[in-house]
């Protein structure tokens, strides 16, 4: 009786210690340009559905080029989200409309589920710092997400233009180490359609671009890989880069990657542009065991039963060398 209580109290003590449970409850962290999203394309049924599943696939996605001027586009989207998929809750915080033109403006919206992230701040880079270095300055958002490894991060966006790229992308070293400041904290990632690649980011330029340099920045989206839809281009321009090795442990090693959603719901290649003419990219981060110990023990390997069973056989060999 007494040693089957020890037993369990092992087993439990074991359960408890075993971290990075992968599987279904990965946190994904995506970043997707929607190219002109507004009126037009929520009145697509076949682009919201398809938006619906690529978006939900996220506990945390950066959208970009929403150009919702009459704001329905944006609240129809996460209704949709919410009806798609009922095992989760979105939401979203947005940007003002940001932009140098009165006629061409572009929003920043993070759509993020409520039951695993929360918002924990806000903060909208001032116009007029670095001498308006941005046409849309990073809107940057900080979540807690408990059930991560990394618990709490801050997320940096942009979308640079694509005449300016090489200065807004330099430009964003100075907005990561006011963030940085600003909230104490080096956990950040920098995501976005950055057109860091083909002509609008020369070879000859990169090494004027600190967010290059630095080398404690992790490019994780690595060139030559296709980030567009057409198939006559093929550009690395949506990137995400992460701040500091300590965080780079926390992220599941090589699931950095754009999602085909065309091959991946057998989409023509019209139906595909209709949605986009970027793919999405996306991380994964490590997550802990959840509050109850016992759901970790679903996904124990079978190394990780190996490992049980002798943590027990040399428990049980100690204890009657103890009583003997
Ligand atoms: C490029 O940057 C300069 C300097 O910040 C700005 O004056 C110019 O309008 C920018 N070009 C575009 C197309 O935004």
């Amino acid at each position: 009786m007494r040693s089957s209580l020890l037993l369990l109290l092992v087993l439990l003590s074991f359960l408890a210690g075993v971290t990075h449970v992968r599987g279904a409850s990965d946190f994904r962290v995506c970043a997707f340009n929607l190219h002109h999203f507004g009126e037009s394309k929520s009145k697509n049924a076949a682009v919201m559905h398809t938006l619906s599943r690529i978006i939900t696939r996220c506990d945390v996605c950066l959208l970009q080029e929403v150009r919702d001027s009459k704001e329905k586009a944006l609240p129809l989207l996460i209704s949709r989200l919410n009806s798609y998929d009922t095992k989760h809750r979105y939401d979203a915080v947005a940007s003002e409309r940001l932009g140098r033109s009165e006629s061409y403006q572009e929003q920043y919206v993070f759509v993020y589920r409520t039951d695993t992230v929360t918002v924990t701040g806000q903060y909208q880079y001032p116009d007029d710092q670095l001498g308006d270095a941005f046409s849309r300055e990073p809107f940057v958002v900080r979540f807690k997400a408990p059930n991560t490894a990394i618990k709490e991060f801050v997320l940096i966006p942009q979308h640079t233009t694509p005449t300016n790229t090489t200065r807004e992308l330099d430009s964003l070293y100075d907005v990561l180490q006011h963030v940085k400041n600003m909230w104490k904290t080096e956990n950040v990632i920098l995501l976005g359609d950055f057109n860091a690649d083909c002509g609008y980011l020369a070879k000859k330029n990169r090494k004027y671009v600190r967010l290059i340099t630095d080398t404690s920045l992790i490019w994780l989206i690595k060139d030559k890989t296709d980030t567009t839809v057409r198939s006559t281009t093929s550009c690395t321009y949506d990137r995400i880069v992460v701040n500091g090795e300590r965080f780079v442990r926390e992220i599941v090693p090589f699931s950095a990657k754009p999602f085909n959603f065309q091959t991946e719901y057998r989409l023509t290649d019209e139906q595909a542009l209709d949605v986009s003419d970027h793919y999405p990219v996306e991380v994964l981060l490590k997550v802990v065991k959840s509050r109850f110990p016992f759901n970790g023990a679903t996904s124990l390997t079978l190394s990780g039963i190996k490992e049980t069973l002798s943590k027990l056989c040399s428990f049980f060999l100690l204890k009657h060398l103890v009583v003997v």
